[in-house]
This record gives structure tokens, C-alpha cells and sequence, in this order.
């Protein structure tokens, strides 16, 4: 195969500065300090904001000259309105920092905050396309603490915040290089606690973003070795964090593995992530295990672009007679053995919502990473197959 060298450009962004290990948690106040905070806003979600670890966090920062208001009126799919009452929060408490601490929803409420509060354009302005991003005040923007208390999205190395907007019931890639967190903390003990379907979902998330990244077409030789290994971790690990969720070990090695897979997917993601998505702003399902759904009917459709990925894949992981369907039968069989449903039907998505669903895939922007290209007819397909459950196209 012939090579363009024009091709072997990209625009290239980590590593974050991250704290890992069990414990660190106690080191905030002085990453929120090291970041230049006086008063911090801490953003979470309503149901961690009454939790021991968030109440622990904030008398912490307290005892240690950082008095840190709270924010937590965020839904599970955070919406527009969160944002800018969180502005509004930040403002009115004369704050200088944000404290993102939770899953995927609270971090990316918080980092879409830490941006807004430096903006005078609505949040949409932002999205993920062309060139928007150069429409942002970078020096407006707050410094982010980020605390991950789930192994799944990565949201706390990543630069981009899922954002839905309700009138139009899109979830929109709200980006700027700068939205990445300046500090990570990420301390496998406050995942401990996560239940085991969580624990599954979130952890399907981390494998969708390494495999969707390692997939992509995209010049990004650091994120396709990031990516595997990633998946090896959750090959490792995954089906340990889920059987005792108290096994530190396989916590610690799943926090990881989602860092890893936001790290590899600035290389691009593509149409799991991009059917995904509408689902879960049409019908609020739960974004990993939307992923895992779909999964391996996203493999089957794109198994003539990957046949040489995933026997490359299936390699590293030690599969049996390395091949694509040696990838796919592993990728069945953990979704059978972390009990998830295996179509979308299950999830209540039927083929009368296809009509609709299918022209908001379509302009996702993780269609730009998926290894052939697609548009609606091969979205509606992937749909198609996703809630009838044929693995063939
Ligand atoms: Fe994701």
C-alpha cells in the first residue's frame, strides 16, 4: 500500500498531569492550590453531593484554607440549563477554579462550565466543528480539578464535554484543546463503591473509546499503542471489577483503561459512539451500555475496513486463531458474561424510532472516525441490525 506523507498530520494533545493511586484524594486541596484556586466550585451530581466522599472532600479543602462552594444540579445526560445555572453558581460565589468530581455526567457539566464562565456566546457556539473552537476566550476559562469516581467515559484527560441541547434533543461534542483538566486526581478508591451494573456499563464505555480510537483512520501512532493496551486492561480486568467491585486491583486497572481510551480517542471515534448518542438523548438510555449494545453490530459493519486491526487486536489480547471473528466472539461473549442485553430493543428502542434516530447519527461527530464512512443509509442499517439483533449486513 502506498502512503501519502501528506496524510501523517494530526493535531496531537497529552498527557495529562494525573495523580494516580489509591488515597489521593487527600492531595486536592493542594492540586486545586497548584492550579492557582482560592475558592474552588465543586461540580457533582445530586445523588455523590450527599455522599461521605464529596461532604469528606469539601471539609477537607475547609481545614485547608480552601473554602469550596457546591453545584449539583446536573441530570444524568447534562443539558444546556445545567451549565449556566452552574455559571450562574460560579459567579455569585466569587469562584476562581472547578472541582469536577464524579462520572461522566458531572465532569462533563463542570469542564462545559469552567468554559462558560469566561464565554459571552450561547454554549452551542462551541460545538465540535471546523474551526469553532478558535471562537472560544481561552484566558476566560477556569482551571479544572478533575476526580473521576467511575472507569468508563475518561472525561477527566479528555477536551470535550457531551452536552444535550434540549430544543433540539442533541447531544452536542462541546470542544476546546484548554477544556482538558489541568490536574487529574484519580484514586481507585472512590470507585469502589460504583454497583455492578455501573461498574459493567461504565467499563463497556472505556472498551468502546480504545477500540472506536485503535479502529479510526486517523494518524495517531501514540493513541493506537495507548488504545491497545487499554483494551488488554479491560480484557484483564473488567469482569474482576464487576464480579467484586471491592477488588482494588482490577478498580485501579479499569481507572486506567478509561483514562487510556479518552487519551486514544483524540484520534477519533466513530459510529458506536455516533448511534449512541441519539439514544441517549431521545430515550435517556445509559451511554455505556448503549455502546456495549451496539458493539458488535458496529464490528460487523465495518469488518471489511478492520480485518487487519483486529487480527492485529486479537494478537495482543491472546485470542484464540487471532482473526476478526476471534475479536467479535470475545467482545459477545464479555457482554453476555457482564449481563447486557443484546439489542437495542431491550433498551426499548424499537425499529419505528429508527426514522428518527438516524438523521441525528448522522451528524454526530464521531461518524469522522469510523473506519468507512457513513451516512444515513449506513447508520439506519447499523440501527436496523442493532435492534433486530442480526450480526450480518
Ligand atoms: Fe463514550
Amino acid at each position: 500500500m502506498t502512503i501519502d506523507p501528506q496524510t501523517l498530520r494530526g493535531n496531537w494533545n497529552f498527557p495529562t498531569l494525573m495523580r494516580f493511586g489509591p488515597g489521593r484524594i487527600a492531595e486536592l486541596a493542594d492540586a486545586c492550590t497548584e492550579l492557582g484556586m482560592t475558592r474552588p466550585l465543586l461540580v457533582t451530581d445530586p445523588g455523590l453531593s450527599k455522599m461521605p466522599m464529596v461532604v469528606d472532600a469539601l471539609d477537607a479543602n475547609l481545614a485547608a484554607g480552601l473554602e469550596t462552594a457546591l453545584f449539583s444540579d446536573i441530570k444524568g445526560n447534562p443539558i444546556g440549563k445545567n451549565v449556566e445555572d452552574g455559571v450562574t453558581v460560579y459567579r455569585a460565589t466569587g469562584c476562581d477554579g472547578v472541582i469536577a468530581f464524579g462520572g461522566g455526567s458531572a465532569l462533563d457539566a463542570a469542564k462545559a462550565i469552567a468554559l462558560m464562565v469566561g464565554q459571552d456566546r450561547p454554549i452551542w457556539d462551541f460545538e465540535d466543528r471546523e474551526d469553532w473552537s478558535t471562537r472560544v476566550n481561552v484566558f476566560g476559562m477556569a482551571p479544572v480539578v478533575a476526580v473521576p469516581t467511575t472507569a468508563g467515559t475518561g472525561s477527566e484527560v479528555g477536551r470535550a464535554s457531551v452536552i444535550t441541547d434540549q430544543e433540539s434533543h442533541l447531544k452536542k461534542i462541546i470542544f476546546h484543546p484548554n477544556m482538558m483538566p489541568g490536574i487529574v486526581i484519580a484514586d481507585p478508591e472512590l470507585t469502589l463503591g460504583l454497583p455492578k451494573n455501573f461498574t459493567a456499563w461504565t467499563g463497556m464505555d472505556a472498551l468502546a473509546h480504545n477500540l472506536e480510537a485503535f479502529c479510526s483512520p486517523h494518524f495517531h501512532p501514540m493513541a493506537q499503542g495507548i488504545a491497545l493496551e487499554g483494551m488488554r486492561l479491560v480484557k484483564e480486568w473488567l469482569p474482576a471489577a464487576v464480579a467484586d467491585g471491592g477488588n482494588l486491583v482490577a478498580r485501579a486497572h479499569m481507572l486506567a483503561a478509561a483514562t487510556m481510551g479518552a487519551t486514544a480517542f483524540q484520534k477519533g471515534l466513530g459510529a458506536i459512539h455516533a448511534l449512541s448518542h441519539p439514544c441517549g438523548a431521545v430515550h435517556d438510555t445509559h451511554h455505556g451500555l448503549t455502546n456495549a449494545v451496539v458493539m458488535p453490530y458496529v464490528l460487523a459493519f465495518n469488518r471489511s475496513a478492520i480485518e487487519d486491526r483486529m487480527t492485529a487486536l486479537a494478537r495482543y489480547l491472546d485470542l484464540p486463531n487471532p482473526s476478526f471473528d476471534a475479536v467479535q466472539d470475545w467482545v459477545l461473549a464479555l457482554r453476555a458474561e457482564l449481563d447486557i442485553a443484546p439489542t437495542l430493543a431491550e433498551l426499548g428502542i424499537r425499529a419505528e424510532h429508527i426514522d428518527e434516530l438516524t438523521p441525528m447519527a448522522a451528524i454526530d461527530p464521531s461518524c469522522g472516525g469510523n473506519p468507512i464512512p457513513v451516512g444515513e443509509p449506513e447508520l439506519r442499517r447499523m440501527f436496523e441490525m442493532s435492534v433486530s439483533g442480526e450480526l450480518t449486513v
